[in-house]
């Protein structure tokens, strides 16, 4: 037997425009603090409707500055899924603060509003929302309860450019958004992401905190504040450029894999096709089917890994991870919803220059191992 080329989990989108865009860079010898950062700014914000945006190394660090952009810190509580990547966690803890796990809903995989209001509480003073997997949250009830409730939200929206809530995009429906560049996202810098907001304190101080804490006016020796080094170069911020100049393009064409994967696996039994909700548009990060109950998930992986095919168990819930039941004790059962999802949940590979045949190979493979691991 042949055996198949192994298919890539994710690939950037990258053209020769990129490249180019990041060799002039190198020649022009100004590699940081530079007018491509401020263009990527300008544009980011003007593509989410936001007046300012600051430009980091990396969504993480575009998170991290959100929180203590809003004054989030010590004796304060965040309200976060668990369902996420660990970054929209650990954040909170590094401020000093709580974070206090919430359900999601079973068919998008988002905050569930009902859960959210009933644990809010007398120490929330903020709601860390995910778009997760690029679906947006259901902002209106999110934002509705926020606002009764005296919380800032934080849209972690690192997975989602692009994505509509209600002909409204991702990353103007918070006090402060977040979006990733990492190579598997919709665009790429390499590292690197953006801070989004419409309040010029929080944009103000994220200046400053990326910049070592320097005044955005003052001395390049004098820091007023304890920051960090968190600063995006010319390189990767000329790169982010280039590829916003296609992000219509790159956005399509996952749409199309996307398409391609679900008319390929609806017809398979014990496997359930993401679910997008009407009132959204969703921008598709990556491609995670739900397997029925008593198909075990791990045969499924190693089968499809052994004819080449990567998968992923996305998300392993983070209120389960050591870090976490080190600071907070045991979490098991708390959140019923993320609990058994989590366990049946698989991302398949996917990026928007996925062949159609490679979706073939991997639509067959996984109906072979779900028949095989029932
Ligand atoms: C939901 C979410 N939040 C935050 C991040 C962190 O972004 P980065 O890896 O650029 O630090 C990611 C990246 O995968 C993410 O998916």
């Amino acid at each position: 037997m042949t055996r198949d080329a192994r298919i890539s989990m994710a690939s950037p989108d990258l053209a020769e425009s990129d490249i180019e865009a990041v060799v002039e860079v190198l020649r022009s010898g100004r590699l940081a603090l530079g007018p491509r950062m401020e263009e990527l700014e300008r544009r980011i914000a003007d593509y989410v409707g936001a007046p300012y945006a600051v430009a980091v190394s990396s969504g993480t660090a575009a998170l991290h500055l959100a929180l203590e952009g809003l004054g989030i810190g010590e004796g304060d509580e965040v309200l976060v899924p668990s369902f996420t990547f660990s970054a929209s966690v650990s954040v909170i803890f590094q401020v000093g603060a709580r974070p206090v796990f919430v359900d999601i809903l079973p068919d998008v995989y988002t905050l569930d509003p009902v859960d959210v209001e009933r644990k809010a509480g007398a120490r929330s003073r903020a709601l860390m929302v995910v778009d997760v997997f690029g679906h947006p949250a259901q902002w209106d009830e999110l934002q509705a309860i926020a606002g009764s409730a005296d919380l800032r939200i934080v849209d972690d929206a690192c997975e989602a450019l692009g994505a509509e809530y209600r002909g409204r995009r991702v990353g103007a429906l918070g006090d402060v958004a977040t979006f990733a560049f990492y190579p598997n996202k919709q665009i790429t810098t390499g590292e690197g992401g953006i801070l989004v907001t419409s309040d010029d304190e929080v944009a103000s101080i994220a200046r400053s905190l990326r910049n070592q804490g320097r005044a955005e006016m003052g001395a390049w020796l004098e820091h007023p504040r304890l920051g960090y080094n968190y600063r995006l170069d010319e390189m990767s911020a000329a790169l982010g450029v280039s590829q916003l100049d296609r992000l219509d393009e790159i956005l399509e064409r996952r749409a199309r894999v996307a398409a391609e994967y679900d008319r390929l696996l609806s017809e398979i039994p014990g496997v359930r096709t993401p679910v997008v909700r009407p009132d959204v548009e969703m921008s598709w990060f990556v491609y995670v089917v739900r397997l029925a109950e008593g198909v075990d998930r791990a045969s499924v992986m190693a089968y499809m890994e052994d004819r080449g095919i990567p998968t992923r168990a996305y998300f392993s819930p983070i209120h389960l991870q050591p870090y976490v039941s080190e600071r907070m004790g045991d979490l098991r059962g708390t959140l019923p919803v993320t609990e058994a999802i989590a366990t049946r949940t698989l991302a398949l590979p996917f990026h928007g220059r996925l062949e159609p045949d490679d979706a073939r190979r991997v639509a067959e493979a996984l109906g072979e191992a779900v028949s095989a691991a029932c």
